[in-house]
Protein backbone atom coordinates (compact mmCIF):
# COMPACT_ATOMS: atom_id res chain seq x y z
CA UNK A 1 0.00 0.00 0.00
CA UNK A 2 1.05 3.23 -0.65
CA UNK A 3 1.76 5.65 1.93
CA UNK A 4 -1.48 8.21 0.44
CA UNK A 5 -3.52 5.04 0.78
CA UNK A 6 -2.26 4.18 4.14
CA UNK A 7 -3.30 7.28 5.58
CA UNK A 8 -6.63 6.58 4.74
CA UNK A 9 -6.87 3.53 6.83
CA UNK A 10 -6.56 5.47 10.12
CA UNK A 11 -9.64 7.43 11.35
CA UNK A 12 -11.50 10.06 9.78
CA UNK A 13 -10.36 12.96 12.01
CA UNK A 14 -6.97 12.92 12.61
CA UNK A 15 -4.84 15.85 11.48
CA UNK A 16 -3.81 14.61 8.07
CA UNK A 17 -0.42 13.34 6.63
CA UNK A 18 2.73 15.09 5.99
CA UNK A 19 4.24 14.80 2.44
CA UNK A 20 7.55 12.48 2.73
CA UNK A 21 10.96 13.64 2.50
CA UNK A 22 14.64 12.54 2.60
CA UNK A 23 14.43 13.79 6.26
CA UNK A 24 12.20 10.93 6.98
CA UNK A 25 14.97 8.36 6.52
CA UNK A 26 17.68 6.15 8.21
CA UNK A 27 20.60 7.26 6.11
CA UNK A 28 19.36 10.67 5.76
CA UNK A 29 19.92 10.97 9.63
CA UNK A 30 23.38 8.90 9.73
CA UNK A 31 24.88 11.27 6.81
CA UNK A 32 24.29 13.87 9.03
CA UNK A 33 25.73 12.75 12.18
CA UNK A 34 28.69 11.36 10.44
CA UNK A 35 29.72 14.66 8.55
CA UNK A 36 28.91 16.35 12.31
CA UNK A 37 31.48 13.88 13.77
CA UNK A 38 33.80 14.12 11.22
CA UNK A 39 34.09 17.94 11.77
CA UNK A 40 34.96 17.70 15.30
CA UNK A 41 37.07 14.80 14.86
CA UNK A 42 40.57 16.35 14.92
CA UNK A 43 39.91 18.83 17.51
CA UNK A 44 41.01 18.61 21.06
CA UNK A 45 38.14 17.29 23.43
CA UNK A 46 39.41 20.12 25.52
CA UNK A 47 39.11 22.35 22.79
CA UNK A 48 35.55 22.04 21.84
CA UNK A 49 32.69 24.23 22.00
CA UNK A 50 29.77 21.64 22.44
CA UNK A 51 27.26 24.76 22.04
CA UNK A 52 28.28 25.09 18.37
CA UNK A 53 26.61 22.27 17.36
CA UNK A 54 23.44 21.93 15.67
CA UNK A 55 20.27 21.77 17.33
CA UNK A 56 16.85 21.92 15.99
CA UNK A 57 14.42 24.87 16.31
CA UNK A 58 17.41 27.40 17.15
CA UNK A 59 16.02 30.13 14.57
CA UNK A 60 13.49 30.28 16.79
CA UNK A 61 14.49 29.61 20.29
CA UNK A 62 13.14 26.87 21.07
CA UNK A 63 16.24 25.20 23.26
CA UNK A 64 16.15 27.93 24.87
CA UNK A 65 12.26 28.36 25.13
CA UNK A 66 12.59 24.68 26.54
CA UNK A 67 14.84 24.94 28.74
CA UNK A 68 13.30 28.02 30.48
CA UNK A 69 10.10 26.40 31.14
CA UNK A 70 11.59 23.20 32.71
CA UNK A 71 13.63 25.19 35.26
CA UNK A 72 10.54 27.42 35.78
CA UNK A 73 9.53 26.62 39.85
CA UNK A 74 6.08 26.07 37.99
CA UNK A 75 7.07 23.09 36.28
CA UNK A 76 6.98 19.98 38.82
CA UNK A 77 10.00 18.24 38.29
CA UNK A 78 12.16 21.68 38.28
CA UNK A 79 15.79 21.14 39.80
CA UNK A 80 14.51 24.01 42.02
CA UNK A 81 12.49 21.53 44.02
CA UNK A 82 14.94 18.76 44.09
CA UNK A 83 17.37 20.38 46.21
CA UNK A 84 20.64 18.73 47.36
CA UNK A 85 20.14 16.68 50.60
CA UNK A 86 16.33 16.43 50.44
CA UNK A 87 15.29 12.84 50.40
CA UNK A 88 13.72 13.75 46.89
CA UNK A 89 15.05 11.66 44.38
CA UNK A 90 15.89 13.65 41.13
CA UNK A 91 13.66 13.25 38.17
CA UNK A 92 14.92 10.53 35.41
CA UNK A 93 14.85 12.30 31.69
CA UNK A 94 14.51 10.20 28.49
CA UNK A 95 15.51 12.27 24.66
CA UNK A 96 13.95 10.92 22.01
CA UNK A 97 15.78 10.84 18.68
CA UNK A 98 18.30 13.00 20.82
CA UNK A 99 20.75 13.42 17.88
CA UNK A 100 24.35 15.05 18.99
CA UNK A 101 22.65 15.14 22.69
CA UNK A 102 22.95 18.73 23.22
CA UNK A 103 19.49 19.06 24.73
CA UNK A 104 20.51 16.30 27.73
CA UNK A 105 23.90 18.16 27.98
CA UNK A 106 22.17 21.66 27.87
CA UNK A 107 19.78 20.78 30.80
CA UNK A 108 22.54 19.19 32.65
CA UNK A 109 25.22 21.97 32.22
CA UNK A 110 22.67 24.99 32.45
CA UNK A 111 19.47 23.77 33.99
CA UNK A 112 21.36 22.03 37.00
CA UNK A 113 19.33 18.36 36.11
CA UNK A 114 21.15 16.01 37.94
CA UNK A 115 18.68 12.42 37.85
CA UNK A 116 19.20 9.69 35.41
CA UNK A 117 19.53 11.21 31.68
CA UNK A 118 19.19 8.97 28.27
CA UNK A 119 19.11 9.92 24.91
CA UNK A 120 18.21 7.43 22.05
CA UNK A 121 18.21 7.59 18.48
CA UNK A 122 18.32 5.12 15.90
CA UNK A 123 21.21 6.52 13.82
CA UNK A 124 24.29 4.54 14.89
CA UNK A 125 26.43 7.69 14.33
CA UNK A 126 24.16 10.00 16.35
CA UNK A 127 24.85 8.10 19.26
CA UNK A 128 28.65 7.49 18.49
CA UNK A 129 29.06 11.48 18.33
CA UNK A 130 26.81 12.15 21.82
CA UNK A 131 28.71 9.31 23.62
CA UNK A 132 32.05 11.06 22.29
CA UNK A 133 30.89 14.59 23.17
CA UNK A 134 29.74 13.30 26.27
CA UNK A 135 32.69 11.14 27.40
CA UNK A 136 34.68 14.93 27.47
CA UNK A 137 32.35 16.97 28.88
CA UNK A 138 32.39 17.54 32.51
CA UNK A 139 29.61 16.40 34.76
CA UNK A 140 27.88 14.67 31.37
CA UNK A 141 30.44 11.34 31.70
CA UNK A 142 26.96 9.62 33.57
CA UNK A 143 24.69 10.30 30.59
CA UNK A 144 23.34 7.16 28.31
CA UNK A 145 23.15 7.73 25.05
CA UNK A 146 22.16 4.38 23.24
CA UNK A 147 20.82 2.62 19.79
CA UNK A 148 16.70 2.35 19.61
CA UNK A 149 14.91 2.46 16.72
CA UNK A 150 11.72 4.05 19.03
CA UNK A 151 9.12 2.16 16.81
CA UNK A 152 10.24 -1.26 16.37
CA UNK A 153 12.22 -2.01 19.03
CA UNK A 154 10.72 -2.29 22.81
CA UNK A 155 12.33 -0.39 25.05
CA UNK A 156 11.16 -2.33 28.59
CA UNK A 157 13.34 -4.93 27.17
CA UNK A 158 16.63 -2.85 27.43
CA UNK A 159 19.10 -2.96 29.98
CA UNK A 160 18.36 0.99 31.27
CA UNK A 161 14.77 1.42 31.35
CA UNK A 162 13.14 2.21 34.55
CA UNK A 163 11.15 -0.23 35.92
CA UNK A 164 7.78 2.22 35.46
CA UNK A 165 9.63 4.54 32.72
CA UNK A 166 10.28 8.19 32.53
CA UNK A 167 9.47 11.16 35.29
CA UNK A 168 10.22 13.22 32.10
CA UNK A 169 10.53 12.61 27.96
CA UNK A 170 11.34 14.87 24.98
CA UNK A 171 11.20 15.10 21.69
CA UNK A 172 11.99 18.04 19.46
CA UNK A 173 11.85 17.20 15.98
CA UNK A 174 11.80 13.20 16.44
CA UNK A 175 7.98 13.19 15.62
CA UNK A 176 8.57 15.62 13.03
CA UNK A 177 10.93 13.74 11.40
CA UNK A 178 9.20 10.27 11.73
CA UNK A 179 5.90 12.25 10.15
CA UNK A 180 8.30 12.43 7.08
CA UNK A 181 8.78 8.88 6.64
CA UNK A 182 6.99 7.02 3.83
CA UNK A 183 7.35 3.52 5.46
CA UNK A 184 4.13 1.94 6.69
CA UNK A 185 3.67 -1.13 8.57
CA UNK A 186 0.70 -3.53 9.32
CA UNK A 187 -1.34 -2.48 12.67
CA UNK A 188 -4.63 -3.01 14.38
CA UNK A 189 -6.80 -0.08 14.01
CA UNK A 190 -10.34 0.72 15.90
CA UNK A 191 -13.09 2.27 13.81
CA UNK A 192 -16.60 2.55 15.45
CA UNK A 193 -17.06 -0.95 17.17
CA UNK A 194 -14.67 -3.01 15.27
CA UNK A 195 -10.96 -3.56 14.67
CA UNK A 196 -9.46 -4.32 12.12
CA UNK A 197 -5.45 -4.63 10.04
CA UNK A 198 -4.48 -1.90 8.42
CA UNK A 199 -0.70 -0.32 7.01
CA UNK A 200 -0.36 2.81 8.74
CA UNK A 201 2.27 5.50 8.31
CA UNK A 202 4.75 5.17 11.34
CA UNK A 203 4.23 8.37 12.98
CA UNK A 204 0.70 7.17 13.64
CA UNK A 205 2.53 4.78 16.24
CA UNK A 206 4.17 7.31 18.22
CA UNK A 207 2.75 9.08 20.09
CA UNK A 208 1.39 5.54 21.79
CA UNK A 209 5.34 4.52 21.50
CA UNK A 210 6.43 7.77 23.43
CA UNK A 211 3.67 7.90 25.99
CA UNK A 212 3.94 4.34 26.84
CA UNK A 213 8.30 5.34 27.78
CA UNK A 214 6.56 7.95 30.12
CA UNK A 215 5.96 7.14 34.17
CA UNK A 216 2.33 7.45 35.26
CA UNK A 217 2.12 11.16 36.28
CA UNK A 218 5.23 12.25 34.12
CA UNK A 219 5.29 14.18 31.63
CA UNK A 220 6.32 14.64 28.10
CA UNK A 221 7.45 17.96 26.08
CA UNK A 222 6.72 17.62 22.22
CA UNK A 223 8.04 20.61 20.02
CA UNK A 224 7.44 20.62 16.34
CA UNK A 225 7.32 22.68 13.37
CA UNK A 226 5.42 20.32 11.16
CA UNK A 227 2.60 20.18 12.80
CA UNK A 228 0.68 22.92 14.28
CA UNK A 229 -0.10 22.78 18.14
CA UNK A 230 -3.59 21.87 17.76
CA UNK A 231 -2.29 18.61 15.36
CA UNK A 232 0.35 17.97 17.85
CA UNK A 233 -2.31 18.11 20.68
CA UNK A 234 -4.82 15.96 18.35
CA UNK A 235 -2.18 13.36 18.03
CA UNK A 236 -0.91 12.74 21.98
CA UNK A 237 -4.35 12.88 23.29
CA UNK A 238 -5.40 10.06 21.61
CA UNK A 239 -7.74 12.18 19.20
CA UNK A 240 -6.11 10.78 16.37
CA UNK A 241 -4.47 7.49 17.27
CA UNK A 242 -6.42 5.51 19.88
CA UNK A 243 -3.67 5.55 21.98
CA UNK A 244 -4.32 3.16 24.73
CA UNK A 245 -2.45 5.94 27.20
CA UNK A 246 -4.18 8.68 28.27
CA UNK A 247 -2.69 12.03 28.29
CA UNK A 248 -4.15 15.70 28.80
CA UNK A 249 -2.34 19.34 27.90
CA UNK A 250 -0.59 20.15 30.53
CA UNK A 251 1.32 23.30 29.13
CA UNK A 252 1.78 24.83 25.77
CA UNK A 253 4.86 27.18 25.41
CA UNK A 254 4.64 30.28 24.04
CA UNK A 255 6.35 31.59 20.64
CA UNK A 256 6.08 34.59 19.35
CA UNK A 257 3.01 34.83 16.29
CA UNK A 258 3.45 35.86 12.87
CA UNK A 259 0.20 36.81 10.61
CA UNK A 260 1.11 35.80 6.91
CA UNK A 261 -1.78 35.93 4.31
CA UNK A 262 -4.55 37.39 6.58
CA UNK A 263 -3.36 33.58 8.56
CA UNK A 264 -2.12 33.79 12.46
CA UNK A 265 0.71 31.20 12.47
CA UNK A 266 4.24 30.64 14.26
CA UNK A 267 7.51 29.27 13.68
CA UNK A 268 7.19 26.04 16.19
CA UNK A 269 5.17 24.87 19.01
CA UNK A 270 6.17 22.76 22.20
CA UNK A 271 3.62 20.94 23.88
CA UNK A 272 3.89 19.93 27.51
CA UNK A 273 1.82 16.61 28.05
CA UNK A 274 1.08 14.86 31.38
CA UNK A 275 0.55 11.13 31.53
CA UNK A 276 -2.60 10.15 33.75
CA UNK A 277 -1.34 8.44 36.39
CA UNK A 278 -3.13 4.95 36.20
CA UNK A 279 -6.24 4.83 39.25
CA UNK A 280 -7.45 8.43 37.25
C1 LIG B 1 15.20 16.71 13.62
S1 LIG B 1 16.37 15.63 14.37
C2 LIG B 1 16.33 16.22 16.04
C3 LIG B 1 17.56 15.87 16.81
C4 LIG B 1 17.58 16.46 18.25
N1 LIG B 1 16.39 16.07 19.00
C5 LIG B 1 17.70 17.98 18.22
O1 LIG B 1 16.80 18.66 18.68
O2 LIG B 1 18.74 18.47 17.74
C6 LIG B 1 15.41 14.10 14.46
C7 LIG B 1 16.14 12.96 15.15
O3 LIG B 1 15.24 11.84 15.25
C8 LIG B 1 15.97 10.66 14.99
N2 LIG B 1 14.99 9.62 14.59
C9 LIG B 1 14.17 9.62 13.51
N3 LIG B 1 13.44 8.50 13.47
C10 LIG B 1 13.75 7.77 14.57
C11 LIG B 1 13.32 6.52 15.10
N4 LIG B 1 12.39 5.76 14.48
N5 LIG B 1 13.87 6.07 16.25
C12 LIG B 1 14.81 6.81 16.88
N6 LIG B 1 15.28 7.99 16.43
C13 LIG B 1 14.75 8.48 15.29
C14 LIG B 1 16.96 11.07 13.90
O4 LIG B 1 18.04 10.18 13.77
C15 LIG B 1 17.36 12.47 14.38
O5 LIG B 1 18.46 12.41 15.26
Amino acid sequence: MSPENASTAISSDCPGHLQPSELGTKQYWDHYYEEEFAAIRDEGAEDRDIGRLSTWFEDVNAPQRVLNFLISSEFPFAPCHFLAGTANEAPSILDLGTGNGQTLFQLRLQGGFRGQMTGLDYSKASIQLAQELGKNQQDCQDIRFEVMDIISDEPKEQEWWPEDGFDLVLDKGTFDAISLSEDVVESSTSNLSQTHQASVRLHTLYPSRALSMVKPGGFLLVTSCNWTQEELIHWFTGGATGSSHSASVWKCIEYPKFKFGGQEGQGACTVCFRKALSFE
